[in-house]
């Protein structure tokens, strides 16, 4: 068992959406104890680079009928990425919202894996994905609210990253989200209050976590972890919202 964990923030170990995926990937090691995981830090974080964009020698193979396994540059990272990809059972993405969409190192990422003729082919009736399906975990932080009545800005990422993971075959998608992380005193007080007795694990993010597409109880591998407190309902009901707490 192989699980691939890529990390999109800057931010690296301080992450909101790093501590967000290494939740899901330690209750996924739960499950699959000796499970393998790669993590793949995108966003240079320490002493290793961030991944470099796409050069001129991909965009040009792209275009061209061959397409074939790159010798250098951004065609062989490429071919890395794809591997490293294709090895995975499951994939867990933990990545903020920059400017409304992903940040540009996972768009870079993005460019690097979805390729044409190796992970996605075009057919008369669209773009068809090349990968076998397989388990993805998205788990998203922002700032401000992203979905539901309370937010004020468009979400060009969680649409985004279902919509280019299904284009290469990917579409078995479940969402955690952590949103509304700078909206300060008040959010918090809200969130504290909403939290039901007894749980808070996490040490720092103030917010709302809900895994909004999954309608699962005990499968849910969030709330096992988050919510064992009070039960899964909380995160896994009609669109279910539950706050976790700073201490
Ligand atoms: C360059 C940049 C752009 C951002 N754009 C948005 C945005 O469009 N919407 C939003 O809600 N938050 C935005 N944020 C705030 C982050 O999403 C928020 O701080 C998030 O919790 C960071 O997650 P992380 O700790 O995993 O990096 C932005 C932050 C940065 C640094």
């Amino acid at each position: 068992m192989n699980i691939l964990h890529i990390s999109a923030s800057p931010r690296g170990p301080h992450a909101a959406s790093r501590e967000l995926s290494n939740h899901v990937v330690e209750r996924l090691l739960a499950r699959h104890p000796g499970a393998l995981v790669t993590v793949r830090e995108l966003a240079g974080v320490g002493d290793q680079a961030a991944l470099p964009h796409i050069d001129a020698g991909y965009a040009l193979a792209l275009s061209s009928a061959a397409n074939e396994p790159g010798v250098d540059g951004a065609q062989l990272r490429s071919d890395g990425l794809i591997e490293e990809l294709v090895r995975a059972d499951i994939v867990v993405i933990g990545t903020p919202m920059h400017n409304l969409t992903v940040p540009s190192t996972l768009k870079s990422w993005i460019d690097h894996v979805v390729r044409i003729n190796r992970t996605m082919r075009p057919t008369p009736e669209g773009k068809v994905g090349n990968l076998p399906d397989r388990p993805v975990y998205l788990a998203l932080a922002s700032g401000g609210w992203r979905t539901g009545e309370r937010a004020r800005q468009p979400d060009f990422l969680e649409p985004y990253l279902r919509a280019i993971l299904a284009m290469i075959g990917l579409k078995d998608v479940t969402v955690f989200s952590a949103e509304g992380l700078a909206l300060g005193a008040e959010r918090a007080a809200e969130g504290r209050a909403r939290l039901a007795p007894g749980g808070t694990p996490f040490r720092r993010l103030i917010g709302v976590v809900c895994c909004v597409d999954k309608i699962a109880t005990e499968n849910c591998i969030f709330c096992d972890l988050l919510f064992r407190h009070v039960g899964p309902r909380l995160c896994c009901g009609a669109k279910n919202v539950a706050y976790r707490a700073s201490n």
